[in-house]
């Protein structure tokens, strides 16, 4: 499994350059008239990233991909804690993505419901791999200080699911209600790529990518994209564990 590790001196550089990254990949699919399937990650990290791609929203035609996400928690689209509404606000009010190409994950429907009618619009819309799972071309993820990503926290039964894309799961501190792709989703991806900044993730980030015993216990452990590549973007201080 390769692993590309890219580290820059602050998040506003990471941001910067994985958004000319993302960019350049899309004028390839814009170019050979494909579709990109994109998962976008939760928490606040991506946050520098949207502001940063709608910089270049009249740059591409945006209509080019088809865009969800890789966990959601369970409220409204509009609540300041919904992943699809920090997206919105930051990036997709700037872009012109035509609105049927954006699926959100329906955090105001009972999780089960909305994890039933996601995984059927992935299998819709997202073209399947040889071991005909949905493959997304890029999936991203952030990272937790207890090592979980998207909504798979340590010890949960999901990280079990085998025959599932997404599933219903519970914050194990908060005990919110989250929505969440499974780790046979995430591992079928083309390209996967973690976001990690802040020296609060330097220890996780080092267990993990130094394979520590530890990281038996960490769900992003377990993101080993099958024949896809696998990303790391740091900044300077969520890398400083890894001298
Ligand atoms: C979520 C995310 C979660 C997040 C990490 C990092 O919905 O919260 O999917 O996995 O990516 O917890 O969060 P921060 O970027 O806020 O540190």
């Amino acid at each position: 499994m390769p692993t590309n590790l890219k580290i820059f001196s602050s998040p506003e550089e990471l941001a910067r350059e994985l958004a000319f990254e993302f960019l350049a990949e899309l004028q390839k699919k814009y170019n050979s008239a494909e579709m990109m399937t994109l998962a976008l990650s939760g928490g606040s990290t991506p946050a520098l990233l949207f502001r940063e791609l709608s910089l270049y929203s009249q740059r591409l035609d945006w209509g080019c991909v088809k865009l969800f996400w890789s966990d959601e928690r369970m409220v409204p689209p509009d609540h300041p804690q919904s992943n699809y509404g920090l997206a919105k606000r930051l990036l997709l009010d700037e872009l012109p993505i035509p609105a049927q190409n954006i699926f959100r994950m329906e955090g105001e429907i009972p999780a089960e419901e909305a994890a039933e009618k996601y995984m059927a619009l992935i299998r819709q819309e997202v073209p399947a791999g040889e071991d005909g799972l949905p493959q997304f071309d890029w999936i991203f993820l952030g990272l937790g200080e207890d090592g979980h990503t998207a909504s798979l926290f340590p010890g949960s039964d999901s990280l079990q699911i085998r025959d599932k894309i997404c599933a219903a799961v519970i914050h194990p501190g908060s005990g919110q209600p989250r929505l969440t792709f499974t780790l046979p989703l995430i591992n079928q991806a083309r390209k996967i790529a973690f976001l990690v900044t802040g020296v609060s993730k330097s220890r996780v980030v080092a267990d993990i990518l130094k394979q520590r015993p530890s990281v038996s216990n960490y769900p992003a452990a377990a993101v080993q994209p099958l024949k896809g590549e696998l990303y790391w973007y740091l900044d300077k201080a969520a890398a400083s564990d890894l001298k």
